[in-house]
């Protein structure tokens, strides 16, 4: 009860100096929220969205699970970036990972931990489609590091696949989406892919991050076509291609993604 109580006290005493500071702090806030982003994120302890990103309460929309999944089937997820896009109009979808994450290393592993497994399977695939790229990797921690890099951007793919952003899109709209990657290590946000704005530069993605596809079929066709139909060095070269598309296409945004 101990460690209960102090999160009680930390609440009084934090709202206390937020108001000696600002005395309209609450007030301005009670009656709405208008945040420019939604974040996406692990539910892990050591990645508080607001506290990586220095942001306020009102600054960020928040949703949170393990891994940082978007998955079409997930109504909760799907709930959240309807409201975020189509009600308070968020500028920015933000998917971040992050380095060391629990969840991804389970999925790389081969051990079984029950009803989560299903939600896990999600993240065997990814590693699934990449495993031709992850085991070329002979560091185990640059391997994990990189399947938690995958992850991200298999979730920007899914985010650009949904009705809600691909309905936001079609009529000009925002949002941008960015895939980001917190360095547990460092404390540091790296930029995965920022300013990801219609289903052309969603497309480079998924053509970047499936590149690596062993035998076996793919999940859909956008995968497919990201391997160009060949069986060997082509999706290499076609990798290498994309890759240096969308690292321009970011260089020429300053890589700070706010565009808009
Ligand atoms: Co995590």
């Amino acid at each position: 009860m101990e460690n209960f109580r102090r999160i009680i006290q930390n609440n009084r005493a934090w709202a206390a100096a937020m108001k000696d500071n600002d005395p309209e702090f609450f007030s301005r806030r009670a009656d709405g929220q208008t945040p420019h982003f939604l974040y996406i994120g692990c539910a892990d302890s050591r990645v508080p969205a607001n506290v990586v990103t220095g942001t306020e309460p009102g600054e960020l929309f928040v949703h949170r699970n393990i891994a940082n999944l978007v998955l079409p089937s997930d109504l909760n997820a799907m709930s959240v970036l309807q409201y975020a896009v189509e009600v308070l109009d968020v500028k920015h979808v933000i998917v971040t990972g992050h380095y060391g994450c629990g969840g991804v290393k389970a999925a790389m592993g081969t051990d079984s931990y029950g009803l989560v497994d299903h939600w896990l399977g999600h993240i065997r695939n990814v590693v699934r489609w990449n495993k031709r790229e992850l085991e070329a990797i002979e560091d185990p921690q640059r391997r994990f590091d990189r399947a938690v890099e995958l992850n991200v951007l298999e979730q920007i793919y899914h985010l650009s696949e949904t009705p809600v952003v691909q309905n936001a899109w079609a009529k000009g709209r925002r949002p941008l989406l960015h895939g980001l990657v917190y360095d547990i290590r460092e404390g540091f946000l790296r930029e995965l892919v920022v300013g990801v704005d219609s289903q052309e530069a969603a497309d480079q993605i998924a053509q970047l991050r499936r590149s690596g596809v062993p035998a076996g079929p793919p999940p859909s066709s956008y995968a497919r076509d990201a391997l160009g139909g060949s069986e060997d060095g082509g999706a290499d070269a076609l990798a290498d291609a994309i890759a240096a598309r969308v690292l321009a296409r970011i260089e020429g945004r300053g890589g700070n993604g706010s565009r808009k």
